[in-house]
């Protein structure tokens, strides 16, 4: 990971010189041995490379947008560039990890998408830049946002998604009753997930906060791994996606009506 840039758990980016994130006290699972359907406590960027070559389908990169940390000075270009340097680091790791036939899907607004596209190119073929519409317009001045960006990337061998008759502008509501400020609707999560693995397939998401991804690709029975460097968001995932029970199996375990 490059010194100059840390991700601090949220929605920002620290630009000190030396890492500024608290180092995780524990994993909360061992994260040298490869294992799905789990989540991990800790530092993408440093749980990654420990995961074998060829071993994932789809990933879902949600990560903090910039938010410069300069106390007396605004973000210059320059700035920006480190976003590049991150996000090369970032897709290297998510070309090592997925499989030939396997895709990504990197959340992005408007500052970040081109240092993002730079950083992605030389190890991921981008391959759609998909609208995210929301349901109502959000706060702020001059034309407010309505939209979110999703990058779309594969691999040499990716299938089309499954469904030929999806387009790029995709309506989803904003999450209302939210576990994380910047939890996704479910609704993207299953376009993505069901669209481009099939079942039992390996899904990863590095910045899963929430878990939401994580409880679709559950309920789509996928396999799936979340990783978050909050200890606070990587032990909500953890209860949520544990405490999902399909409609199946809930009505499995359904004690049947005695009779008369
Ligand atoms: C935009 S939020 C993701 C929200 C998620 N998609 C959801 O639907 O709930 C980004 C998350 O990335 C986590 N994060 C930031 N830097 C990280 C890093 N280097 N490694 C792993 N997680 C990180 C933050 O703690 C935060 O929960």
């Amino acid at each position: 990971m490059p010194t100059c840039m840390r991700t601090n758990g949220m929605n920002e980016v620290s630009l000190s010189k030396e890492p500024s994130v608290r180092k995780p006290e524990k994993f909360i699972l061992d994260t040298t041995a490869f294992k799905t359907n789990n989540v991990i406590l800790g530092d993408c960027l440093e749980v990654m490379p420990t995961f074998p070559e060829n071993s994932v389908d789809l990933i879902i990169i949600d990560p903090p947008y910039s938010r410069f940390h300069h106390s007396d000075l605004d973000a210059t270009l320059g700035d920006f560039k480190i976003l590049e340097i991150y996000f090369r680091e970032l897709s290297q790791q998510c070309k090592r990890i997925l499989k030939s036939s396997g895709s990504a899907f990197i959340f992005c607004d408007y500052r970040t998408y081109p240092c993002l596209f730079y950083g992605v190119y030389s190890w991921l073929k981008p391959a759609n830049l998909i609208i995210w519409r929301k349901d109502f317009i959000g706060p702020g001045l001059r034309f407010r946002p309505l939209h979110e960006l999703i990058l779309y990337c594969i691999m040499e061998d990716t299938k089309s998604p499954i469904d030929r008759h999806i387009g790029d502008i995709w309506k989803a509501p904003r999450v209302k009753a939210k576990n994380h400020p910047f939890q996704k609707p479910s609704d993207l999560f299953e376009i993505m997930i069901k669209n481009c693995t099939n079942e039992n397939e390996v899904v990863l998401d590095p910045f899963c906060g929430s878990g939401e991804s994580l409880i679709v690709a559950k309920k789509l029975k996928r396999r799936w791994i979340g990783i978050d460097i909050s200890p606070k968001y990587a032990e909500i995932a953890r209860k949520r996606v544990s405490e999902y029970t399909s409609i199946e199996e809930f009505c499995f375990m359904k004690i049947p009506k005695e009779e008369g």
